[in-house]
């Protein structure tokens, strides 16, 4: 094994700069007719997103009532662009992904719940979701390979669950993780990843209020490609914290080691706190390609959200909570 190779090609910013252009439609046409975060496109390519929705239990929930406290800068990326432009190595490394990703079978779904809580427990997905408070939320997401989209994500927030799940004083981390069945995803047969991908927070982190647990995005259930049925959304971490099909979440003492610290421990850190002016290793964070105008445009601090989240850093800025 050899992982900093793999990572190397992995995140290889040489890949984004090779997308054909043609991956970035016409904005304008995208944009005609993309009024609201619940249209749904008409065009072709969202088949397996529509017959999904059908079948979903949830589907009947949606689209969740907008909190207007979220604002965005930018448009939204439209469906059809972010639907075919994803990272999800369970599936593959790359891009293309989502017809691969159609493999998932998002029902039955179980969440377990254990390690330093009140009571462990297993819960069905759309039982959690009927318990939960539900809402959409306009985000950024900035990748760590110096993309960014906007997304209407719907879902509820991760503190909401936090208080469900009851953790002892003694908790100090999330743990979260992916499931594992390399049948269904055959990038997991790539024996070199240590999988299953699995995600932390401290315990301040998961109980902001911008943290959100994600079940549906674009007014609708999620996709299979953007990680249904549950996945994190945390804007002001780098891309790769927000972690895909969660099965388990456990509350710990000690910091989880998430996937890409342990593929690249030289280059990927436990918090990814975006900072324009903390580069990569091998690249430079200043700007980011916004995906669906494939201009460049300057990254900010905690991707815009400093004002929800530079306190839970207080005193920590010389530390390693920028990679
Ligand atoms: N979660 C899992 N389980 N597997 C992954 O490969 N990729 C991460 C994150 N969550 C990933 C994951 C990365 S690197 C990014 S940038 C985002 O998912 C991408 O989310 P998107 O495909 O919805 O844009």
């Amino acid at each position: 094994m050899a992982p900093n190779i793999i990572c190397r090609k992995s995140w290889e910013l040489k890949g984004l700069e090779e997308t054909p252009e043609s991956a970035f439609l016409n904005r304008r046409q995208l944009m005609a007719g993309f009024g609201a975060a619940t249209a749904i496109g008409a065009a072709g390519g969202f088949s397996a997103g529509l017959a999904q929705a059908a079948e979903d239990p949830s589907a009947k929930l949606y689209p969740f009532k907008r909190n207007e406290a979220f604002v965005l800068d930018r448009d939204l990326t439209p469906e059809d662009v972010n639907s075919t432009y994803n990272n999800f190595y369970e599936f593959g490394s790359h891009k293309q992904i989502s017809k691969a990703a159609q493999a998932l079978k998002v029902r039955p779904w179980t969440l377990t719940i254990d390690g330093l809580v009140e009571k462990p427990m297993e819960i069905g997905i759309d039982d959690l979701i009927a318990k939960m408070p539900l809402e959409e939320r306009l985000y950024r997401l900035r990748c760590v390979e110096a993309w960014s989209m906007t997304i209407p994500w719907s879902g509820f927030s991760l503190k909401s669950l936090v208080e469900f799940a009851k953790p002892l004083s003694s908790a100090k981390f999330v743990r979260f993780e992916t499931f594992l069945d390399k049948s269904m995803a055959s990038g997991q047969g790539q024996s070199w990843y240590p999988w299953p991908y699995v995600e932390g927070l401290t315990m301040a982190e998961a109980t902001n209020d911008l943290a959100l647990m994600v079940t549906g995005a674009y007014g609708k259930p999620l996709a299979k490609q953007y990680g249904a049925p549950l996945r994190l959304a945390l804007p002001w971490k780098y891309g790769f914290k927000s972690i895909k099909s969660i099965v388990k979440i456990s509350f710990v003492e000690e910091e989880p080691k998430n996937f890409w610290q342990v593929v690249g421990p030289n280059e990927y850190g436990f918090y990814a706190n975006v900072n324009p002016e903390v580069n990569h290793k091998r690249w430079s964070q200043a700007t980011e390609r916004v995906l669906h105008t494939g201009k460049r445009v300057p990254t900010l601090l905690y991707n815009g959200y400093g004002e929800q989240v530079a306190g839970l850093y207080a005193g920590m800025e010389d530390q390693k909570i920028w990679y």
